[in-house]
């Protein structure tokens, strides 16, 4: 039995990450540690929750003491660290808790892992640690880092404290860089979730600039298979790109969204850009599959129009989630409820 601490795992990742693994595998045992911020929602593992080797604490990545508290309670061994805050235009309009969680988080994180000399730390990271990207290239692990967002550069900082740790005191890191997922249970607040909603709803979708931002999609469990393999067989202190080469223009993805709903394109709504906003993603994932034989399973054409109907035939997940607090970010975001 391998004891695992996951964090995050209500979130969006870690939750699809859980069901998924606890459905293959027996000898997991998870340890699922989540503050529950307005992110977070248990409703995401009811698949898991009956099952013997998963177990839910409701805790905080930064409080040293609780953490270490758990790692001696479950005598944990591998820890998978996806808790974050893990939106950039949250962190534009207030970066603190962004530095608390993902930075100082993971510190104490690495920490434990090393008091308990933990035999793997898997780092969740993001594409967008190395910043922008013009109209050609792709990033390569070797690409140097330049966050552009307080996100970004908390998640930067996270990524060089840990290889720090591998480097100064042995604690056996990795580190997997995903480009933009999609998804069930993705919060309302990312752009396809959202657009999803706003055309049920027939709310205006808010395409910020010119709609011309290209990002790089990825299924979620595409992304969770890799971090699976990276996992079990990555080689320490080394840093794995995660992607499907799935370029799109954001008003591409608006405009698909809209066909597929059969609602009039006359509800999207140019609105100012994102500050300090990243052109393009593309990432270069031959790393991980010459190296660990992964690749991605899932076709954007098919996952995306599944994800499209699941959020149409699941509205009581978003409801409750959009009718409470979050209507005050969309307002102080968008301008409008
Ligand atoms: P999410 O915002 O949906 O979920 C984050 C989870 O972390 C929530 O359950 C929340 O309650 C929990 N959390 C937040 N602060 C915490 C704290 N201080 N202590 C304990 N738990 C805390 O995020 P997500 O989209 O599932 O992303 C998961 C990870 O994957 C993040 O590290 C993110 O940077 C990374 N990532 C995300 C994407 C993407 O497209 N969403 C792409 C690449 C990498
Ligand atoms: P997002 O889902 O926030 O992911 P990230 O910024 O981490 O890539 O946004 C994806 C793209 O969609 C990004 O270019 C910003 C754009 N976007 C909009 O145009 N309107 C919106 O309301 C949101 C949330 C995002």
């Amino acid at each position: 039995m391998k004891n695992i601490l996951v964090t995050g795992g209500a979130g969006f990742i870690g939750s699809n990450f859980i069901n998924y693994i606890l459905d293959k595998r027996d000898d997991y045992n998870i340890v699922n540690l989540d503050k529950l911020t307005y992110a977070g929602n248990l409703e995401n593992l009811i698949p898991s929750q009956k099952k013997q080797n998963y177990h839910f604490v409701k805790g905080d990545i930064v409080n040293s003491e609780f953490v270490d508290l758990i790692f001696r309670k479950y005598d944990i061994k591998y820890v998978i660290n996806f808790a974050a805050e893990s939106h950039v235009d949250r962190s534009i309009l207030g970066s603190e808790v962004f530095f608390r969680t993902n930075v100082i988080g993971t510190n104490v994180l690495l920490e434990a892992a090393r008091r308990y000399e933990v035999e793997k730390f898997l780092q969740v990271s993001t594409d967008e640690v190395y910043g922008s990207l013009g109209e050609n290239g792709l990033f390569t692990e070797d690409t140097p880092l330049h966050p552009n967002s307080p996100y970004s550069a908390s998640k930067a900082s996270a990524d060089l404290v840990a290889l720090a740790f591998h480097h100064t005191y042995d604690v056996p890191v990795v580190i997997t860089r995903c480009s933009n997922n999609y998804g069930q249970y993705q919060f309302p607040e990312k752009l396809i979730p959202l657009m999803i909603i706003n055309s049920l709803n027939e709310k205006k979708l808010p395409v910020y600039g010119d709609g011309m931002n290209v990002r790089d999609w990825i299924y979620v469990l595409d992304h969770n298979k890799a971090i699976e393999i990276v996992f079990e067989k990555g080689r320490i202190s080394e840093v794995y790109n995660v992607g499907a080469s799935n370029e799109i223009p954001n008003i591409e993805i608006v405009k698909l969204i809209l066909k597929h709903l059969g609602k009039s394109e006359e509800l999207i709504e140019y609105v100012k850009d994102r500050l300090g906003h990243d052109r393009r993603y593309a990432i270069n994932s031959s790393k991980i599959k010459k190296e660990l034989g992964w690749s991605p399973c899932y076709k954007f054409e098919e996952a995306i129009i599944q994800t499209i109907d699941w959020y149409k035939k699941n509205k009581n997940w978003w409801e409750s989630i959009i009718s409470g607090k979050y209507q005050d970010y969309y307002k102080t975001q968008y301008g409008t409820k």
